[in-house]
């Protein structure tokens, strides 16, 4: 094992702005780089942004921009975020930087040089969404399975990477190094990817249709782009070949990406290495999907979850304490709010928070808020305390850390909290504080608490890094010096006593499910005073509200509102409202309505979803009475 540590991230398109699926992975670098610091190693983190090909070339169409301004704009957009979300990365990287160019060019010519490389024509099926071209085994319903879009079919002469000449080498690698892919899910799927004959990849393109790339070193007519680009980013934001950085952390590399991309990773880029001589990195690590209904989020779905609205709602150490909690890596999750809400609500503002509190409230009370000494007798009568479970709960948590079970190493941690939370009760410090004689006991089971809450400051580190540090600032550590060191947490009684340390906060303030509902129905509420306002207006104003006839198509409760409905609604195009008709109609009775709907409303975000459009309805003492039309019409049909 070396000292050195390097971990990646994918490097993301510009087409779309960073939501929720990059923050994860984001935020899951951020906590392996954390992790080895604490492990004594030196450890880079690298992103970046992915900037060629026909995809950025066409959002920038649409913004009427050149994809240079493009990329400049949404490039940004990833590294200031980054930041925000408190993840620390060393070296941001973008394929327009021209050290990378002159590196991909110098790469290309030299797998061109040894004939792995040639020119060809070829006719296939194109995904523009992923990049690259389909087998018809790998399309679910003739679409690809990422995009759900048909791909198109195009035939032009290109030049081609030999990568079939790597197959036998790169699945004996792969068997000899069982967890080179991990978890084994994928690297199953890599394997029976590689049971039939491998296609060569097509690197290039006409500079006659696409010109936003990187110039073939051999062909200035044709450019290269996103794959044999993109993948080369892990070496050359390290000054691949001669670069100190390369030297330091290649080939102790770690890549952590999605689904979506396993088989660039899995298969190119291994090959892409070999083919130029560069050693292979340590492990690809692959984890799922964040679905919003059973689909992936993504910019092409429109269901996207925006990270820093997260953030600034619930607090950015819960954000990110859900995101790693709730993923069993490797597997899909379904991201919904309540399930943030209520995990904020048990395993932080209940099992963390309150300990912490109570803990430091009783230094306060019993102890002038000093930290009591611990008396060796007593250790030995009291078996041991807390020392035994703190041990278990490391070494747990070492083991899922290193396996990329952060769910799993959140969950030893827990287990240690909901044992120190129990140790509170049954050893009662305010029952022993009332004896004279108990004193000795008082001492050793607060001194106890206190070091198992450090011990906890140190293992959620990696995680909650804001958390870790308040927590170590009140067990009397200097903010400017506080280190995370696994070892040190190795160790039992390292707090010192006489530390005098300061008043108890809330790490987590309990978020009130009830109030929350009671905003959304008063947001309601506030949409439908705004229609009851009576003063004159003019034909004008009545002319600027987009009142259409919708056809219900699907309606739904929402888990935990009472007021609420989830309606999807035919206005021509399908769309979500929120609706507060719950206690008025069940579902079953909505659906096939055809309603009048108010269009062009502001979207507005009521329970956790954002809602385009109002329904409109009497409202009076017996309830809400939706209106609807005489006869059936068209969906999407203007009322004038
Ligand atoms: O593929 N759930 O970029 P990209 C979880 N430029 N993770 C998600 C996600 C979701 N719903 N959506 C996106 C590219 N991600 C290429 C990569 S690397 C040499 C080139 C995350 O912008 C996840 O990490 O489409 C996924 O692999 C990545 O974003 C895809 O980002
Ligand atoms: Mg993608």
């Amino acid at each position: 094992m070396t000292d050195n540590f390097y971990i990646t991230t994918p490097i993301y398109y510009v087409n779309a702005k960073p939501h929720l699926g990059h923050a994860y992975t984001t935020i899951i670098a951020d906590v392996v780089c954390r992790y080895n610091t604490m492990l004594g190693k030196d450890a880079f983190l690298l992103t970046g942004t992915d900037e060629h090909g026909d995809k950025v070339v066409r959002a920038a169409e649409k913004e009427n921009l050149n994809p240079k301004e493009y990329a400049d704009k949404i490039s940004r957009l990833f590294r200031n975020l980054w930041p925000e979300l408190n993840i620390k990365y060393n070296s941001f990287i973008r394929t327009t930087d021209p050290s990378h160019i002159e590196i991909v060019k110098q790469v290309l010519q030299k797998i061109y040089d040894s004939g792995d490389i040639y020119f060809s024509e070829y006719e296939g099926l194109y995904c523009f969404g992923c990049e690259r071209f389909y087998t018809e085994r790998e399309l679910v319903n003739g679409k690809c399975p990422d995009h759900e879009t048909e791909p198109e079919t195009i035939k032009e002469s290109n030049y081609f990477f030999k990568m079939s000449r790597y197959q036998d080498w790169l699945i004996d690698h792969i068997r000899r190094h069982p967890d080179f892919i991990r978890p084994e899910r994928y690297k199953n799927e890599v394997l029976s990817f590689l049971k039939d004959p491998l296609e060569d990849l097509c690197i290039s393109r006409p500079k006659t249709r696409l010109e936003w790339g990187i110039s073939l070193p051999f062909d200035d007519k044709y450019v290269t782009y996103v794959w044999f680009d993109a993948l080369l980013n892990y070496v050359t934001a390290l000054g691949y070949p001669d670069g100190e950085f390369f030297k330091k952390y290649w080939p102790e590399a770690q890549h952590i990406v999605a689904k979506d991309i396993l088989k660039p990773h899995g298969i190119y880029w291994p090959i892409i290495l070999k083919a130029a001589g560069i050693p292979l990195f340590k492990h690809l690590n692959v984890h799922g999907y964040w679905n919003i209904d059973q689909s992936k989020m993504s910019k092409s779905l429109g269901n996207v979850v925006e990270p820093l609205s997260l953030k600034n709602t619930y607090g950015l150490d819960a954000f990110r304490y859900f995101l790693v909690r709730e993923m069993v890596f490797g597997l899909d999750s379904g991201f919904n709010e309540e399930a943030l809400v209520s995990r904020i609500n048990s395993d932080l503002a209940n099992d963390i928070g309150n300990l912490f509190s109570r803990v430091i409230t009783m230094v306060h009370k019993y102890f002038g808020g000093v930290i009591p000494e611990i008396n060796p007798e007593t250790e030995d009568e009291m078996q041991g305390g807390l020392k035994f479970d703190a041990s278990a709960a490391l070494s747990e948590y070492k083991k899922a850390m290193e396996s990329f079970s952060f769910h799993k190493a959140l969950m030893s941690v827990w287990e240690f909290i909901n044992q120190m939370n129990k140790y509170v009760d049954t050893t009662a410090p305010w029952e022993l504080a009332k004896k004279k004689s108990e004193r000795k006991e008082l001492e050793f089971v607060i001194y106890n608490l206190l070091e198992g809450l450090r011990i906890v400051s140190g293992l959620i580190y990696p995680v909650m890094p804001d958390t870790a540090k308040t927590m170590q600032q009140h067990l009397g550590q200097n903010p400017e010096s506080i280190f995370y060191d696994l070892n040190q947490l190795k160790s039992w009684k390292v707090l010192k006593a006489g530390t005098s340390i300061p008043k108890s906060v809330t790490l987590f303030p309990r978020i009130d499910k009830k109030k929350e509902e009671q905003i959304l129905t008063d947001e309601i509420k506030t949409e439908r005073d705004v229609l009851e306002i009576k003063p004159e207006i003019t034909i004008e104003v009545l002319s600027k509200i987009d009142l259409r006839v919708a056809t219900i198509v699907k309606a739904e409760k929402i888990k935990g509102a009472k007021k609420v409905l989830k309606l999807e609604i035919d206005l021509g195009d399908t769309r979500t409202i929120v609706s507060g008709i719950a206690l008025s109609y069940t579902p079953e009775e909505l659906v096939g309505k055809q309603v009048i709907v108010v269009a062009n409303l502001k979207p507005a975000k009521i329970m956790g979803l954002v809602s385009n459009g109002m329904l409109l309805a009497a409202v009076d003492e017996n309830g809400c009475t939706v209106a609807t039309l005489d006869k059936k019409v068209k969906p999407g049909t203007p009322l004038t």
